[in-house]
C-alpha cells in the first residue's frame, strides 16, 4: 500500500515539490489554488481500449493506488474500453481489486476496439455519463486509435487524460510506450529458438512480427537476434536485394537464414507479387502475411526451403517485463498528478528518464516511425 501523504495540491505544503517534479510544459502550474483545492478530492473513471498490451493492470493498479490511498478519491473502471463508458458499464476499483495484477499482462477492465464514427455518434452520451457519474476525470489507456478518440472527448470538453500504451512503439510524443519491452523480449526469445532450429534443417525462416505502420518490434528485435535481414513499413524492401543477402550466406557456408519482417512491411512496387488485404470495419489495413509471401518468393528464387512463422498475439500476451512494469506505474501516477492539476487534454509521456505531459493534440498528429539512422545502425550487423 502507497504511503499516505500529505494534501500536495494545497500552497506551501510539503510535497508540492513533487508535483513540480513532473514538469508539465503546459502552465498547468499556474491554474488558481481554489481549483487546485477543488479538485483536491475526484472521482476517476478509467478505461482501456484498442489492442491490449503488457503493462495495462499495472497502470490501473497505480491509479487506484496513488488517486485511493494518496488522494482519498474514488476510482471506478470502464469495461471494455470506450463501450463501457458508452454504455455506462463499469464497477468500483478499490485496493482488493488491484491486488496482486501487477504482473498480470492483459487487462482486468477488458478492451475493445471502437469504430470511429460510433464514437463521433457518442460523445453526447458519453458527456451524460460522465456528469451522471459525477467523474471529474476519464484516464483511457491506449494506443493511436484511442488517444486520437481521447482527443476527441477533449476537445468537447470532457475532463480526459490519456495514457499512452502500445507494444508497437508508435505514439511520437513519447520515447517509449509501455508494452514494446515484452513484445521485444518475447519476439528476441522466438528468433534465439528459431535460429537453432532453422539452421538444423538448412531453412530460410521468415519471421512475422507485429508493427502495421511502424517497424520498431522488427528492428529492436532483429538486432538483439542476430537476424540477417530486416524488413519494415518504413522502407519498402528490394526483393532482388533481399534475395542476395540470402543467397551470399549460403554461398559463404552458412547453414540458414532469419529474416524478420514487421507484418507492415511491403516490397518496393511492382517487384514482386503481393497481395494487400483491404480495410477492416476500424479503418485498419488487413494484411494478407508479408511472411507467407516471401517464402514463398524466396523460396522459388533461391531454391532453398523457406518457411513462415508468424509470432502474432503471443507478442502481446502474458506478463510486462520489469521495465514496462515501472514505465506502466509511472504513468499511472502522472496520470492522476494531471487530473489533480486539472491538466485535461493532456498525455503523460516519457521524455528521456522523466515522465511529462504533452497535449493530446500533438500525440495523435503524427506516428514515430524508424528514422534511417536507426536502420543504418542495424544494417551493419545483419
Ligand atoms: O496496435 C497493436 C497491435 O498489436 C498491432 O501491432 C497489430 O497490428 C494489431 O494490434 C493487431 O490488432 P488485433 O488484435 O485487433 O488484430
Amino acid at each position: 500500500m502507497g504511503a499516505r501523504i500529505p494534501d500536495i495540491t494545497a500552497p506551501n505544503a510539503p510535497g508540492t515539490d513533487r508535483v513540480a517534479a513532473i514538469r508539465p510544459d503546459d502552465g498547468v502550474r499556474d491554474r488558481p489554488v481554489e481549483l487546485q483545492r477543488y479538485l483536491g478530492q475526484m472521482r476517476i473513471g478509467v478505461l482501456t481500449s484498442g489492442g491490449d498490451c503488457p503493462g495495462l493492470n499495472a497502470v490501473i493498479r497505480s491509479v487506484v493506488h496513488r488517486a485511493v490511498v494518496d488522494h482519498g478519491d474514488e476510482v471506478i473502471g470502464f469495461h471494455d474500453g470506450w463501450k463501457g463508458l458508452l454504455d455506462c458499464d463499469y464497477r468500483k476499483l478499490d485496493l482488493d481489486a488491484v491486488g496482486g495484477i501487477l504482473a498480470l499482462g492483459g487487462t482486468i477492465l477488458g478492451s475493445s476496439r471502437v469504430q470511429p464514427a460510433h464514437l463521433r455518434d457518442g460523445v453526447e452520451r458519453a458527456r451524460g455519463h460522465v456528469a451522471e457519474l459525477g467523474l471529474d476525470a476519464v484516464i483511457p489507456i491506449g494506443g493511436e486509435g484511442t488517444l486520437k478518440a481521447a482527443r476527441l472527448l477533449s476537445d468537447a470538453g470532457l475532463p480526459i487524460v490519456g495514457v499512452p500504451k502500445t507494444i508497437d512503439n508508435d505514439i511520437a510524443s513519447t520515447d517509449v510506450t509501455f508494452g514494446f519491452d515484452t513484445a521485444v523480449g518475447v519476439a528476441t526469445e522466438a528468433l534465439d529458438r528459431l535460429k537453432t532450429t532453422a539452421e538444423s534443417h538448412q531453412r530460410v525462416l521468415i519471421v512475422e512480427v507485429m508493427g502495421r505502420h511502424t517497424g520498431w518490434i522488427a528492428l529492436h528485435s532483429g538486432m538483439a537476434a542476430g537476424a540477417h535481414a530486416i524488413v519494415v513499413p518504413e522502407r519498402p524492401f528490394d526483393v532482388d536485394e533481399l534475395t542476395e543477402v540470402v543467397r551470399q550466406r549460403f554461398e559463404a557456408g552458412k547453414k540458414f537464414a532469419i529474416v524478420v519482417a514487421a507484418e507492415g512491411a511491403k516490397p518496393q512496387a511492382g517487384s514482386m507479387e503481393f497481395d494487400t488485404g483491404g480495410t477492416d470495419v476500424y479503418g485498419h489495413e488487413r494484411f494478407a502475411g508479408i511472411a507467407r509471401q516471401l517464402s514463398v518468393e524466396l523460396e522459388r528464387r533461391l531454391d532453398k526451403e523457406a518457411r513462415p512463422v508468424i509470432l502474432g498475439h503471443v507478442q502481446r500476451g502474458g506478463t510486462p517485463t520489469a521495465y514496462d512494469r515501472v514505465l506502466a506505474t509511472r504513468f499511472g501516477w502522472h496520470a492522476v498528478e494531471a487530473a489533480h492539476r486539472g491538466a485535461f487534454g493532456m498525455m503523460t509521456a516519457l521524455r528521456g528518464t522523466d515522465i511529462t505531459l504533452v497535449p493530446l493534440a500533438e500525440a495523435v498528429e503524427r506516428l514515430k516511425t524508424v528514422p534511417t539512422e536507426r536502420y543504418t545502425e542495424a544494417e551493419c550487423v545483419l
